[in-house]
């Protein structure tokens, strides 16, 4: 089978990172068309760079990497420099990239893709704050009905919030985007907290990690040292949560993930709950159903996926 052609869209960040890497490691699985990258966990000048860095690290210079929106589409933004660090991609001290940014924006590459491509054959893969997405959507109404899936990271239910007691950072960074997108109508997958909480990078997961002996082995080894503190202060988890490779893991072997196709809305009305992802996990209303919203996740094979193919580059 022809491998699926994506778009991964992304706020590097070391878990957008290892998402990537994961990607760029499968390609008989996957044909990255291109990177677009957002303002998210920190400002768009280190995202492009970081995402550059980062196809550098996985021996693929020859991706296409687009800077895209600096800023959500109606509030200021917010980063995340207290979870990766202010680069963004804390952790290794990996050289800066010598391959070029496209000159093309992000949102222009990614409308552009989706009305020269056939119809239902782009999957988009946001991993960040979805301005990028919302604002193609914005900019051209028409390419809703030719993408086959957006299977992004965000939200959650079960899990609540990362960034406010309510909200999860991606979504509450730009939730009149999240409010766009999730009102499309194109096929959603969401990988929510719910999940990615369960992805945990244990201190054995990560030994198998540096055991590669890789530069791509040992640098995930140390973005994973860096990246797991605050989670292990914050929830005294055994580990940093692997959020954006859920997204990635899931293009190439869907079962090892659950979930329901439910209504999902977002919140951006009030300021206690803003960003929230408002789940009908239990079918209590009858709103329609416009996403599948991902539940479990069989962690140990989501590991040996991940190390078998981060072994690859
Ligand atoms: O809440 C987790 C999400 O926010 C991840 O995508 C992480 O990279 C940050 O963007
Ligand atoms: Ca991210």
């Amino acid at each position: 089978m022809a491998p699926r052609k994506i778009i991964i869209d992304t706020d590097p960040g070391q878990d957008d990172a290892v998402a990537i890497l994961l990607a760029l490691a499968s390609p008989d699985d996957l044909d990255v068309l291109g990177i677009t990258a957002v303002a998210g966990n920190v400002p768009l000048p280190l995202t492009q760079k970081n995402a550059r860095i980062v196809c550098e690290l996985a021996g693929k210079p020859e991706t296409k990497v687009f800077s895209g929106c600096d800023a959500p589409i109606a509030r200021k933004l917010v980063t995340a420099e207290h979870v990766h660090g202010k680069t963004g991609l804390d952790g290794p001290s990996l050289p800066d990239p010598s391959m070029a940014l496209q000159d093309q924006h992000a949102v222009d590459f990614i409308v552009e893709t989706l009305r020269s491509e056939p119809e239902g054959t782009i999957t988009l893969c946001p991993l960040g704050p979805l301005t990028n997405i919302a604002t193609a959507l914005q900019r051209a109404p028409d390419i809703a009905g030719r993408i086959q899936e957006i299977v992004l990271m965000g939200g959650a239910y079960f899990e609540v919030g990362n960034i406010t007691p309510a909200a999860e950072f991606n979504i509450y960074v730009d939730p009149e985007a999240a409010k766009v997108v999730f009102a499309c109508g194109a096929p959603i997958t969401v990988m929510p907290l719910d999940v990615t909480h369960k992805a945990l990078v244990t201190a054995e997961r990560n030994n198998a990690f540096r055991a590669l002996g890789s530069p791509v082995g040992v640098a995930v080894a140390e973005m994973t040292d860096f990246f797991e503190r605050f989670d292990k202060e914050k929830y005294g988890s055994a580990g940093a949560p692997l959020h954006d490779p859920c997204v990635t893991a899931y293009l190439i072997q869907p079962e090892l993930f659950t979930g329901r196709h439910i209504n999902v809305e977002i919140e951006t009305g009030s300021d206690l709950t803003l960003g929230m992802t408002v789940a009908d996990w239990w079918g209590v209303t009858d709103r329609a159903p416009n996403a599948t919203f991902m539940g479990d996740i069989n962690a140990d094979g989501f590991f040996s996926l991940l190390t078998e193919r981060l072994a690859r580059l």
